[in-house]
């Protein structure tokens, strides 16, 4: 038998838990016929005495995660703590000792992921992200591997359950959004400070790390356009909620008059290949979606992502996009895979261009307009739009 990887668990919280639990109370069927076993080597928290009431043995806790993923009984660094640092610095030391590292930190990777592949590749340590995105879905690794002979034209789905819950409960209870989102927060579906998910910057961070395997780029996170355009015969009543990020600015009654019309408001994060000159528009959007189409169908906390590929066509991933069990079934594949000796998620795809975020007015070209709401119609590949009463223009999607 192989001997076995040492792996060290960075958080406890609501994925970390069920990667320590697993690996503890089930290590044999994390054992491929072909791989390592898995043990754990330790778990760092903030807080020792809140992991031990979470039934986390005290022996392999502590709160110095540096000194854990320097210990040389460290093989495989796995981040579940969330958030820029220290993540990004613990991820970055990891790998820049050759250890492979196992995140679910979207922010992370869409903020500092051209860095993170170039020191990865510099050593050869693996970094693998299933769990980034779309929660327990298997999305990437069949974007990277089993799409790689197609040419990717378009990504684009329900990437955040929090916001596609609070849509979804507006369109079906007739509730309001901020009544829709206070319930949200007291059943735990929605954070204290929501803006992360309401404004579309999760999605955001998602949808780069979709890109980076769809189209060999590291687009700037920060050139995506997350708020709608205004439409032209907007009322006074309207500049209220017209104009506002993500699905901030939704309002019952623009939900009502897109039932009415034939669609349903959804949050759609798009990257498309643009005809020609080999541009991504990319963008965040509250979106008219024909009610007959799958996404416009997708409801409560689920997440679909679809992938035009060529020659192939359309396929698509849809299921649990959050929850403990359901992240940490990613996160273990991935630990299973780099047990059996697999590299980065990215897996043959070449080095990311030139290993430097692009400059949005290079690269990124529906961002570099979104502030003019023009973006919204890189979401649908037209520029037709659905206005409603609230003056927002949102694009449609058919
Ligand atoms: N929750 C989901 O459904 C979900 C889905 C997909 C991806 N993710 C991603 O998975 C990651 C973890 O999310 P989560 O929901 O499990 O977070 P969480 O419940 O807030 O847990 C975070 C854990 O990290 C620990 N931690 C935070 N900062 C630390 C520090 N500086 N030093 C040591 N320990 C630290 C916390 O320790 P204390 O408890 O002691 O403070 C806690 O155990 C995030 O990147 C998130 O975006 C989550």
């Amino acid at each position: 038998m192989k001997a076995p990887l040492r792996v060290a668990v960075l958080g406890a919280g609501t994925v970390g838990a069920e990667v320590v639990r697993a690996i503890l109370e089930r290590p044999e069927s994390l054992l491929a016929v072909d791989g390592a076993p898995i043990r754990l080597a330790g778990v760092a928290v903030r807080d020792v005495a809140r992991a031990v009431a979470r039934g986390i043995p005290e022996t392999l806790l502590t709160d110095a995660p540096a000194h854990l993923v320097a210990d040389p009984e460290t093989d495989v660094v796995v981040e579940l703590m969330g958030g820029d640092e220290p993540a990004r610095t613990l991820i970055a030391a990891a790998l820049a000792a050759g250890k492979g590292v196992v995140t679910a930190n979207k922010h992370v990777l869409a903020h500092h992921g051209a860095v993170l592949e170039a020191i990865a590749r510099g050593t050869g340590a693996a970094l693998r992200f299933e769990a980034a995105v779309g929660g327990g879905i298997p999305v990437l690794g069949p974007l990277a591997l089993d799409l790689a002979a197609n040419r990717i034209e378009a990504v684009r789905g329900i990437v955040n359950g929090t916001t596609n819950l609070i849509l979804s409960r507006m369109a079906g209870e007739g509730r309001s959004y901020a009544d829709v989102l206070a319930e949200a927060q007291r059943a735990g579906f929605a954070e204290a400070d929501p803006r992360d998910d309401v404004e579309g910057d999760d999605a955001a961070n998602k949808l780069v790390v979709l890109a980076r395997l769809a189209f060999g780029r590291w687009l700037d996170v920060h050139a995506i356009g997350r708020t709608p355009g205004r439409s032209a015969r907007r009322g006074s009543a309207a500049d209220e909620a017209a104009g506002r990020p993500g699905i901030t600015g939704v309002t019952l009654e623009d939900v009502a008059a897109a039932t009415a019309r034939g669609f349903v408001l959804k949050l759609i994060a798009a990257a498309v290949r643009r005809g020609g000159d080999g541009m991504i528009d990319a963008s965040v959007l509250p979106t008219a979606v024909a009610a007959d189409a799958a996404l416009a169908r997708t409801n409560g906390v689920l997440n679909r992502i679809e992938i035009e590929a060529s020659p192939l066509g359309t396929v698509a991933f849809a299921g649990p996009g959050a929850g403990g069990a359901a992240t940490a079934s990613a996160v273990l594949g991935d630990l299973i895979a780099i047990a059996r000796g697999a590299g980065s998620t990215w897996a043959g795809l070449a080095p990311a261009a030139d290993g430097r975020p692009m400059d949005p007015a290079a690269g990124v070209a529906g961002a570099g307009v979104a502030g003019a709401g023009v973006a919204g119609a890189s979401v649908a590949g037209s520029v037709e739009t659905f206005d409603a009463p609230s003056g927002t223009a949102y694009p449609v999607l058919r």
